[in-house]
């Protein structure tokens, strides 16, 4: 049994946060944050727009986009570092908000690599014969663990949805998942921290970030990943049509673009500029927005790559279907 993502949908909130905006909240400049990130603007949700509530739009999307109805789902998979809450989980809240009552329901929390992480559950699922259908969604509010005083982060991140079907449905067609790898370093887990929510403390809710310690562990992390599914799948460098990295920071993208230099830039697919860092939102929002933008041809490799907090880190090698767009 192979599975296979047939259908991605995305969701982003109206509100566009500039670097203009930024300007007038802390002392910062547009020039110092497109030349150090990329980045141009982002999206805030709503103050009553919550994870779910982007999740369960984005599932709508992927739902629709495959062709299944909720009633079909048997297992959602929700990746997230800012809950609803801690319980219930906000896997739960979707199961309900769509009404796929045959579900069963998680969250999963790999940070900026949610979506890969969530990736390889769905997978092992559909091919051991547990699920048919995993709907996968990876939903951040960012902007509720941000501190809008600290102007290392509030540049940085942005909130949104993505959400894909991974199935094992032989009558649909769809991207195969050829491999997967993952990874983590318990050792490096306080270069990125939201110290409030769990048993340890309780009023410490902004995220910190030492960012140029993970500067160079999310290049050397990502590419190191993205080799070792290659490997796994028994391909070379040259067989990737199109790369996805995690959406951090422009100089990151364009560093792994660098290592894997027989791409074009354009086959480096981007949305940074326009939605920041989204965590284990972003190589999910680019997917689809990859997939519903391109003509992308039946065989081309579709390599994803994220990292984050934890540290975690992960890639997954798709094989298109050719029927995007
Ligand atoms: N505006 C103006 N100046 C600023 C700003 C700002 N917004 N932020 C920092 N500065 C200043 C600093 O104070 C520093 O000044 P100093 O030299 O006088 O001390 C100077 O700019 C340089 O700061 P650096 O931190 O060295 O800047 P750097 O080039 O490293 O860029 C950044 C910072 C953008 C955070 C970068 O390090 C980065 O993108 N890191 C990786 C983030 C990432 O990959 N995250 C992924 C995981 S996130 C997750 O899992 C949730």
């Amino acid at each position: 049994m192979k599975a296979k993502i047939i259908g991605t949908g995305s969701y982003l909130p109206e509100r566009v946060l500039t670097n203009q905006d930024l300007e007038k909240m802390v002392d910062t400049n547009d020039e110092w944050i497109v030349s150090r990130t990329g980045m141009k603007e982002r999206r805030i949700a709503g103050p009553e727009e919550f994870t779910s509530d982007m999740g369960a739009a984005a599932a709508r999307a992927a739902l629709a986009d495959a062709g299944i109805s909720a009633d079909e789902v048997d297992f959602i998979i929700v990746a997230t570092i800012t809950p609803d809450y801690l319980c219930p989980s906000s896997s739960c809240l979707i199961q309900t908000a769509l009404g796929a009552k045959k579900a069963a329901a998680m969250d999963v929390q790999a940070a900026c690599t949610g979506y890969i992480y969530a990736l390889a559950i769905a997978k092992s699922f559909v091919e051991t014969g547990l699920c048919k259908n995993v709907l996968l969604i990876a939903s951040e509010k960012l902007s509720s663990v941000t501190d809008y005083k600290d102007r290392s982060t509030c540049i940085l991140f942005g909130d949104g949805a993505s959400a894909c079907v991974v199935s094992s449905d032989a009558q649909k067609k769809g991207h195969l998942i050829s491999s997967i790898c993952l990874a983590s370093d318990g050792e490096q887990s306080d270069l990125i921290v939201i110290p409030s929510g769990g048993c340890r403390t309780s009023a410490q809710h902004y995220l910190k970030m030492a960012g140029n310690e993970v500067f160079k562990h999310a290049v050397r992390r990502m590419e190191s990943a993205c080799r070792e599914c290659l490997n796994l799948a028994g391909l070379k460098e040259t067989d990737i049509s199109w790369l996805i990295p995690h959406q951090a920071n422009i100089r990151i993208i364009d560093a792994m673009a660098k290592r894997f230099e027989h791409l074009p830039p354009e086959r480096v697919f981007k949305t940074v500029h326009k939605y920041g860092n989204t965590s284990a939102s972003s190589v999910g929002i680019a997917l689809d927005e990859l997939l519903k933008q391109e003509q992308i041809q039946e065989g081309e490799k579709i390599l994803l790559t994220a990292f984050g907090g934890g540290l975690t880190w992960g890639a997954a090698l798709l094989t298109a279907s050719g029927e995007s767009a």
